[in-house]
């Protein structure tokens, strides 16, 4: 199921992840930015992977822009097994990380444990995210323990969607940004390799990022971070609704995918589709066998 690493081979691991964290100065391929998109599918997957992206996340956001609730927390850990081992098929080269979804770690740490093995045993995953700081600390520290490699996740965490009141950017009070910083030394210390900053502002970003000696994977969080996660169909142009401001959309595939649709209505209800050339046929003698029997 998984893609085992060897010497050379080119694979994105997270000790491979770890040694970007950027330098500052260094402008060596080892300290370039990180890259990491989301993705739910195989097809995707494969683009992705082949493309050269670095971090393929299995984000619950899998529940907003693929089975179309309104927040992260519906969606259970039996679909993210399911998609997460359809990634697993397309991904090659980049480090898979899945995430837990609501309700799959908030219960006791035993059971997350268990929750997490599931991810790596029955769906290839190299690495899991979890969402929270300080307190999930001793959540991170068991996790590692038990082998599984943590991706953690401050800030605008989706999952407390409830707590914040809605989708809001965090952080921007002295008080929030110390919080913020005291989280993100804490997933740093519970010895998780890398940690997602969500809508937090640019000048916090730069400062968790300075601090903290693993990477920092920012998005709605400035250009300062050590690598960058967007929503893929954020990034194709493949969402409805409200688009936050840092979603950068690089194509319109919902446009191509519409138009695409439309011609081929048009194509069916004209008789135009399939032609001859699109349809299977007899051989000579078959052909004469079958206007035999219909005469
Ligand atoms: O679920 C998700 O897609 C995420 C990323 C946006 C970081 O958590």
């Amino acid at each position: 199921m998984s893609v085992v690493p060897s010497a050379g081979n080119g694979k994105i691991t997270v000790p491979g992840i770890l040694e970007r964290k950027s330098t500052g100065s260094a402008k060596n391929s080892s300290s370039a930015k990180i890259t990491c998109l989301t993705a739910y599918d195989y097809p995707t997957a494969r683009l992705l992977d082949e493309a050269g992206v670095d971090v393929l996340l299995v984000g619950d956001s899998l529940a907003m822009v693929v089975l179309g609730y309104e927040s992260t927390l519906p969606v259970t850990l039996e679909a993210m097994l399911h998609h997460a081992r359809a990634v697993r098929r397309g991904t090659r080269r980049a480090l898979l990380v899945v995430d837990m979804p609501y309700g799959s770690y908030h219960n006791d740490a035993a059971e997350a444990v268990r929750n997490a093995v599931r991810f790596v045993k029955e769906a290839g995953a190299e690495a899991v995210k979890i969402e929270g700081g300080e307190r999930r600390m001793d959540l991170i520290t068991r996790l590692v323990d038990a082998e599984v490699p943590v991706m953690g996740h401050i800030g605008l965490t989706p999952q407390s969607v409830n707590a914040f009141g809605g989708f809001r950017v965090q952080g921007k009070t002295e008080e929030a940004g110390e919080q913020l910083l005291r989280d993100a030394r804490a997933v740093e210390a519970a010895g998780a390799f890398s940690i997602v900053l969500e809508s937090i502002p640019r000048e916090l970003a730069a400062r968790i990022s300075a601090e903290v000696k693993i990477p920092t994977i920012g998005i709605g969080a400035g250009p300062d971070c050590d690598g960058q996660i967007l929503v893929i169909h954020d990034l194709l142009g493949m969402t409805f609704g409200h688009k936050p401001k840092f979603s950068r959309q690089y194509a319109n595939v919902g446009e191509i995918i519409s138009r695409a649709v439309a011609e081929y209505c048009h194509d069916v209800q004209q008789g135009n589709f399939p032609s001859d050339d699109e349809s299977y046929h007899l051989s000579a003698e078959q052909r004469a066998i079958l206007l035999a029997a219909r005469r």
